[in-house]
């Protein structure tokens, strides 16, 4: 079968949906085309020159309640594949808090990937099954789109912006990842391979590869940007953040936001988005002044001040 109809494996917990919807349109289009295609051949037969047929107007019926009938229905069977659709990947919206999170750049043509240990590679990620894993993702130049076609997922990956896409792997193996978007003159080379092992194998690739300098890098980066003259704690113009990571941070406007990676690289390149209560929208943007590995040492140093630690 696989041979006859090449179909890439189903590796995530998301990805048997994903199919069910699939084949569920391609039946109903198929229907369709029966349908069409059987009219079109019955009617090219029955009214054709010469023959016998009854030519004359359409009675009442089925210009009113058959035309009316199969334009609702059709209304109705497309609504019904958009609310499947959309409770299908409506889930997308809300990672788990428990999510590994992996911090995605992409760029003219390769994807860089980040560990929570500080592991980095490139056009390889490594991913440890049965766990949700969240990227978070940006790029360095234009519009790709990550594709990783045996997780039936797919997102778009913008610059100056962060996008999160999870998921969760179940099937152990290596597989491709592609970029989806045209993006200049190697797109068709810009891809790589996941490979999904054991979470005791990653654990132990995640150590042997972590990387305890850029926390350090993001220390002289932090001081380098001028963040400290706002940040560091004697000041009262901006929060604190020694401690901040993983913490409940109460925002103005009675919202409360965890400080996990995604928020505090939403916080640099977009400090309007969030504002923490009791402070002024005072911060200017990073976005073009810290570069995207800026960024990932930086939030490598915030997320290593324990509580009461400088700056
Ligand atoms: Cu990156 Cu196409």
């Amino acid at each position: 079968m696989n041979q006859l109809f090449p179909f890439p494996p189903e590796a995530s917990l998301e990805s048997h949906g994903v199919d069910m919807l699939y084949f569920a349109m391609l039946g109903v289009s198929f229907v369709i085309i029966v349908i069409v295609f059987g009219l079109i051949v019955i009617f090219a037969w029955h009214y054709r020159a010469g023959s016998p047929a009854v030519r004359k107007r359409l009675p009442a019926f089925y210009s009113h309640e058959v035309e009316i009938g199969w334009t609702l229905a059709t209304l109705f069977a497309f609504l019904g594949i958009f609310g499947w659709a959309a409770a299908e990947r409506q889930v997308h919206f809300a990672p788990p808090e428990n999510a590994l999170s992996i911090r995605v750049v992409a760029k003219q043509w390769m994807w860089k990937f980040e560990h929570p240990s500080g592991a980095r590679e490139i056009d390889e990620l490594h991913l440890p099954v049965g766990t949700p894993i969240r990227l978070n993702m940006t790029s360095q130049d234009v519009i790709h789109s990550f594709y990783v076609p045996a997780f039936r997922e797919k997102q778009d990956v913008l610059p100056d912006r962060v996008v999160t896409l999870w998921f969760t792997p179940t099937e152990l193996g290596r597989y491709p990842i592609r970029c989806a978007e045209y993006c200049g003159t190697n797109h068709s080379l810009m891809g790589g391979e996941v490979d999904v092992i054991t979470p005791a194998a990653y654990a132990r690739w995640s150590q042997r590869n972590s990387d305890r300098g850029l926390p350090a890098s993001g220390a002289q980066r932090f001081a380098a940007l001028g963040c400290a003259g706002c940040h560091e704690a004697r000041s009262n113009i901006a929060p604190r953040l020694d401690g901040l990571f993983g913490s409940r941070v109460a925002l103005e406007g009675n919202r409360t936001v965890v400080a996990d990676d995604a928020y505090l690289e939403r916080s640099i390149l977009d400090p309007r988005a969030d504002i923490v209560k009791g402070y002024l929208p005072v911060m200017p943007t990073y976005r073009g002044v810290a570069s995207p590995d800026d960024v990932s040492a930086l939030i490598a140093y915030i997320k290593s001040l324990r509580a009461g630690e400088k700056p």
